[in-house]
């Protein structure tokens, strides 16, 4: 790999031992990748520094140990100074304020704090929140980003036309101080373009549909970068985070393309870039059906445990939805509903009155973690339900509990009633 002066100078160790630590990593993951050369970012989106509670509970308490074996993955602790580099926490273990509600112990809770005490000092934004995009750090079209967590990753490659691979917790550690990332895969311009193209032969409007429509993108093109034609309306970010989330859980998309909507081809033709057109795949009522069904595959009870909306993390206008649609309604005592999210929109949603709103009928709001990532559930819990493909795609697999997957008004009835009734619009 071709270094510049500065990068030599880092690996040679001229500028401490973290530095040097985190270069040897980048030159060699960038070599097993192919990159002749790194790229300048400064826009990192890494993990909290315990990344999970199972990590936290292994690991050092000692946070320069941790950071250097689990960002590092250096041979031996190093002193980790300040970042170079723009950097941002993603979503992390706990709810720093209902910890409680998780069941997270003191001692869990503490260490936590610990560590974000440990990467506001050292730089870094304590955004946790796996929507980066929602509360501040919007990347403008073409800027090299090195950010972790595939529903954020394929939302600023496809809409924003920002540039970055789905990292790993190592990469964006070393890239958050040295500022360097291997310049590979969706960085270069010939790697953007278009390998399925998919005809969309039904109405696609309401957030499930744009749920359903990515699953099964995801699962025919994998890590393919499909193009899309036949959608009738222009989605807002709500439908595009849970289209990208949906493909990236069921396949491996980082980018696709909508015409008229994302912010790269303009036309199907431009979205190949030269390459020859790939076969046209169909997406109809049956898909559409089949992959709902398949969606709520290990859902056989109908008596819900809990009902989780906000994944990814929800907008404001998704929080004010469910507190207009538990109007008069209250979460039924056999059932939780919890909402998730960002740390920063909780404020506005807390001043805004929809905190209270939510509490008054029995709901949570949370921030900071889900339960996929934070692996918590209610104690008991044998049946979920949740507005989110990636969220039913995950849950039950991780938490082997059966997952109902539908629109918010089913969850938020589920949740009122502790009934799933939903019918996937049949
Ligand atoms: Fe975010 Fe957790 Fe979903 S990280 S995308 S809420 S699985």
């Amino acid at each position: 790999m071709r270094l510049t002066d500065d990068e030599r100078a880092m690996l040679d160790g001229a500028q401490g031992e973290a530095m040097q630590a985190a270069m040897d990593l980048l030159v060699r993951y960038g070599e097993v990748l192919g990159a002749e050369r790194l790229v300048d970012t400064d826009n990192v989106c890494g993990a909290n520094l315990f990344g999970s509670r199972h990590t936290m509970l292994c690991g050092s308490p000692e946070p320069d140990a941790v950071f250097s074996e689990l960002s590092l993955d250096a041979s031996s602790p190093v002193k980790v100074p300040p970042v170079r580099a723009q950097s941002y926490q993603l979503i992390g273990p706990m709810d720093t304020k209902r910890w409680d509600v998780q069941g997270v112990d003191e001692a869990e809770r503490d260490a936590i704090m610990q560590s974000e005490t440990f990467s506001a000092e050292h730089g870094i934004h304590l955004m946790n929140t796996c929507t980066p995009y929602q509360v501040g750090n919007v990347p403008v079209k073409g800027e090299h980003c090195a950010w972790m967590e595939s529903s954020a990753v394929v939302y600023v490659n496809s809409v924003l036309g920002a540039r970055t691979n789905v990292e790993g917790r190592e990469s964006t550690g070393a890239a958050m101080l040295t500022g360097k990332i291997p310049y590979w895969g969706l960085h270069l311009e010939a790697n953007r373009s278009a390998t399925h193209h998919v005809r969309v032969r039904r109405e696609i409007s309401s957030d499930r549909d744009w749920g359903v429509l990515g699953y099964w993108v995801g699962e025919q093109v994998q890590e393919g970068i499909p193009v899309l034609e036949g959608i009738t309306e222009v989605p807002n970010l709500v439908k595009l985070k849970h289209f990208g989330a949906a493909a990236a859980s069921s396949g491996g998309v980082e980018m696709y393309h909508i015409p008229g909507v994302t912010a790269e081809a303009r036309t199907v033709d431009e979205a190949y870039a030269g390459r020859a057109p790939a076969p046209v795949l169909e997406f109809g009522d049956d898909e559409y059906h089949a992959t709902y069904d398949q969606l709520c595959g290990t859902a056989r009870d109908r008596d819900v445990d809990l009902v989780m909306i906000g994944c990814p993390h929800a907008t404001l206008g998704q929080v004010r939805e469910v507190c207009r649609l538990l109007e008069g309604r209250r979460v039924h005592p056999d059932s939780a509903l919890w909402v998730f999210t960002p740390r920063a929109l909780r404020q506005v949603a807390e001043q805004n009155g929809y905190a209270r709103a939510l509490a008054d009928a029995g709901a949570v709001l949370m921030s900071d973690t889900c339960p996929a990532i934070g692996q918590f559930l209610p104690k008991g819990t044998r049946v979920i339900a949740t507005d989110s493909a990636k969220q039913v795609h995950y849950l039950p697999a991780i938490m082997n509990v059966q997952g109902w997957f539908g629109s918010l008004a089913e969850c938020v009835d589920a949740a009122t009633t502790g009934r799933w009734e939903g019918s996937g619009g049949r």
